[in-house]
């Protein structure tokens, strides 16, 4: 944290571009780019900035769109900010996840919005996911979710989230939100000895047709369980 402040207060663009957009994997960048490529989201949003490293990515991909982030953490929010705020279509709230997403609700014409959520939001034994991903169903009709730290099942290569309280990051632990909302679930297809970095688990849980067209015909993803559509 404090090499973090030196590095801005000093300008240091470098120390700073060294800490990794989705924890430096390859095979991540190219889900998302290839999501971004063809979904067109209306609005991005990233629970837990940290210090801003993919909030920054986020803001150059998606330069015409609102970006959303929020961090629980006040000098973690106040570096994220400082380091942002050159980037106009960026908003980052020192909030609780839960509370980001509430005030994404709030915004005129919000409900109308294609989504993309990054959900990064889990270090402490208070897991926000499940609240997370229940407001998002409730509220929005077409989204897309990318959540980081996540099971990918039969692939123990990608890491996930385990918690002292017993809950980790997996189908177990959203199943009860998942299936009360209709979403389809995806997983990376790349085995997790073609990923870089850090290799964290992900699952993309997704919503709407023109979304679940494009994410159906995603290479780079494939389809756990597909929802019918009403
Ligand atoms: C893994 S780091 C985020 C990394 C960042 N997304 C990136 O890619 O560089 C998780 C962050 O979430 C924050 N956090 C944890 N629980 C939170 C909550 N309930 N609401 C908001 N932020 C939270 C932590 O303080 C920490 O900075």
């Amino acid at each position: 944290m404090e090499q973090a402040v030196e590095a801005l207060l000093e300008r240091d663009a470098d120390y700073l571009s060294k800490f990794s957009v989705f924890n430096d994997q390859t095979e991540r960048k190219q889900i998302f780019e290839s999501l971004t490529k063809t979904i067109e989201f209306s609005i991005a949003v990233e629970t837990g900035t940290k210090w801003a490293n993919t909030t920054q990515y986020l803001a150059q991909k998606f330069s015409g769109v609102p970006v959303y982030s929020g961090e629980l953490v006040r000098e973690s929010f106040l570096i994220a900010r400082e380091r942002l705020k050159a980037f106009k279509n960026v908003t980052i709230l020192n909030c609780d996840s839960r509370d980001l997403i509430k005030t994404v609700v709030a915004l005129p014409n919000s409900k109308s919005e294609v989504p993309f959520f990054y959900l990064d939001a889990h270090w402490y034994d208070d897991l926000p996911l499940e609240e997370e991903i229940e407001l998002i169903c409730d509220n929005w009709g077409s989204f897309l979710i990318m959540v980081d730290d996540f099971k990918v099942p039969h692939d123990p290569g990608y890491g996930w989230d385990d918690y002292k309280n017993g809950k980790k990051l997996d189908l177990e632990y959203i199943g009860p939100v998942t299936s009360r909302h209709k979403v389809s679930i995806f997983f990376p297809t790349a085995p997790s000895d073609h990923e870089t970095g850090a290799k964290r688990g992900s699952v993309i849980i997704a919503r709407g047709q023109n979304v679940l067209e494009q994410v159906s015909g995603n290479t780079h993803l494939r389809e756990y369980f597909q929802a019918k559509e009403a």
